[in-house]
């Protein structure tokens, strides 16, 4: 009997212990939190170590990238060494990531923008603090007339004064870098510190131009080395050189700050540093000294501001000519459009609409140019996209090139053509695959005022001047190749600017 009784007991046992496994095998396969939302990205087989780094084209990663988003989709993992990083391609999976949640609003702490005490500020912080800082930034710039009538006036102001030095080579080949670096800079000076400078004011210049070697030297690989093995390659003379020359930069900033804060008069705002300055003072003053209105933020925000707001505008602006005396039956359209339109007068931004050719034409600088081709976020929370689970933390992606490029929405994806931005009557279309900018809450907060920059000071320009190639050199010679920078830019060129008037 007790033999039967331990036998029956065994069975049930047995009958449990498999209708429990059973019951977890059917959890797995189909219980949402077990089985496929844990799907990793697919993605290349990483090697121990160095994971994907060697199949990464240093000059062009984001070209690799591109072709990967080709053989595995719209997300996908990359190992940059023994760092994961999942790449999010395409422009509807990069519109659903970016403007449906704010999942992946927060940006990475990369080893190099600790070290240059970056982390504050609007373009690498986080949380509450970016929050804050870029609302603040936003509202100024709203303020300040972004994308209406005072700025209207003040681009066109400056580019009277960059047709003045082109005018001044007398059509002799130059390089283009810095007047046009001087000229939009300025736009962003005056709406931070409330003055433009002289294109041959020394503090200026070296501010201008160490920004652009600052941002050259962040997307260098020796950088992107770096931030993958910070330990191993702390010794790398690009980092030293950066840190020399960001803190360099930012010692004159923090002058130029000083001059503001002695003279300020909180009844008379003269841009955004002063509104910063006041705003912080009534913070204090009201006993609130925990806010986010301090001096890292103050500082950072001004130089994000500054790099951010110059080097993207003029280097897509500087692709632009290069492809106009590249192509100069563009060139030739654009002019003939503008003087059928405009005459001599002054374009304004109300002309646009009337513009269509020139209007189609920019927008094709800005989509071949690519100027922003990655940029790096982070999940801010574990999330499961697409059907692949993305752990909190982990780097994330977003490859804009692959909006701008992508061979399935543009008809002829890696070549310039205006085209791209025209319907059959020859009116302008908008298209949904430019994202030069970003979407979402992190999207570029300069959009309108970058726009108006490129449409004025572009269309001020070939007014004025024909862009050729210089002497001896055939337009087919003229190199298109973008160097890779934290923002891409072409390469060293020049141009002659052949005066029209
Ligand atoms: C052609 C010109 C420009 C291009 C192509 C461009 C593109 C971009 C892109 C792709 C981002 C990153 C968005 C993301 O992380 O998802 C960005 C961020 C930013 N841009 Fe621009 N930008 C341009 C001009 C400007 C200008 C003129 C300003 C000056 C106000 C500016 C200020 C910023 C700032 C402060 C951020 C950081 C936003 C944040 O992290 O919340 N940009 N820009």
């Amino acid at each position: 009997m007790a033999a039967m009784e331990d036998l029956l007991l065994q069975s049930t046992n047995t009958t449990t212990l498999l209708g429990t496994f059973v019951i977890l095998l059917l959890l797995y396969l189909f219980a949402p939190s077990f089985g496929p939302q844990r799907r990793e990205p697919p993605g290349p087989w990483p090697l121990p170590l160095i994971g994907n780094l060697l199949q990464l084209d240093p000059k062009s990663p984001h070209s690799t990238l591109h072709e990967l988003h080709k053989k595995y989709g719209p997300v996908f993992t990359v190992h940059l060494g023994p760092k994961k990083v999942v790449v999010l391609a395409g422009h509807k999976t990069i519109k659903s990531a970016l403007v449906n949640h704010d999942t992946f609003a927060d940006k990475e702490n990369l080893p190099i923008i600790n070290d240059l005490k970056l982390a504050h500020g609007i373009v690498f912080s986080s949380g509450d603090s970016w929050k804050e800082m870029r609302h603040f930034a936003l509202t100024n710039l709203k303020q300040s007339g972004m994308g209406k009538r005072e700025n209207e006036e003040k681009i066109i102001e400056e580019s009277q004064y960059l047709i003045d030095v082109l005018k001044q080579k007398e059509g002799k080949a130059f390089d283009t870098t810095q007047p046009v670096s001087y000229a939009v800079s300025n736009i962003i000076c005056s709406f931070v510190y409330g003055n433009r400078f002289e294109y041959d004011d020394q503090e200026f210049r070296s501010m201008v131009d160490q920004v652009k070697k600052n941002i050259q030297l962040m997307g260098s690989p020796s950088l992107q080395l770096y931030n993958n093995y910070p330990r191993l390659f702390s010794w790398l003379g690009a980092r030293k050189q950066l840190m020399e020359g960001s803190f360099a930069n930012r010692k004159q900033m923090t002058e130029l700050i000083k001059g503001l804060q002695e003279t300020l008069n909180p009844q008379m705002c003269r841009g955004f540093l002063d509104s910063f300055l006041i705003r912080k003072r009534q913070l204090e003053a009201s006993g609130n000294m925990n806010s986010h209105y301090h001096e890292d933020n103050l500082q950072v925000s001004v130089v994000n501001l500054f790099a951010a707001g110059t080097d993207t505008t003029s280097s897509t602006l500087r692709y632009g000519l290069l492809l106009m005396a590249k192509y100069p039956e563009i060139q030739d359209q654009v002019q003939v459009e503008l003087a059928r339109v405009v005459g001599s007068c002054q374009v304004r931004v109300g002309d646009r609409k009337n513009l269509p050719y020139t209007d189609a034409v920019i927008h094709e600088i800005q989509r071949f140019a690519n100027v922003v081709p990655v940029v790096l976020h982070c999940a801010s929370r574990d999330v499961t996209f697409q059907g692949y689970f993305i752990k909190k933390e982990t780097p994330v992606a977003i490859l804009l090139s692959s909006a701008l490029q992508d061979e399935d929405e543009w008809e002829k994806s890696y070549t310039f053509n205006p085209a791209h931005f025209l319907d059959e009557e020859g009116n302008f279309r908008k298209r949904d695959a430019f994202l030069p900018f970003s979407t979402g809450s992190r999207a570029c907060i300069g959009e309108s005022l970058a726009k108006m920059e490129l449409f004025l000071f572009f269309t001020s320009l070939l007014q004025h001047f024909c862009f050729t190639p210089p002497p001896g050199v055939t337009e087919d010679e003229l190199d298109l190749t973008l160097v890779v920078g934290f923002a891409l830019s072409p390469l060293p060129h020049e141009l002659c600017a052949i005066s029209r008037v």
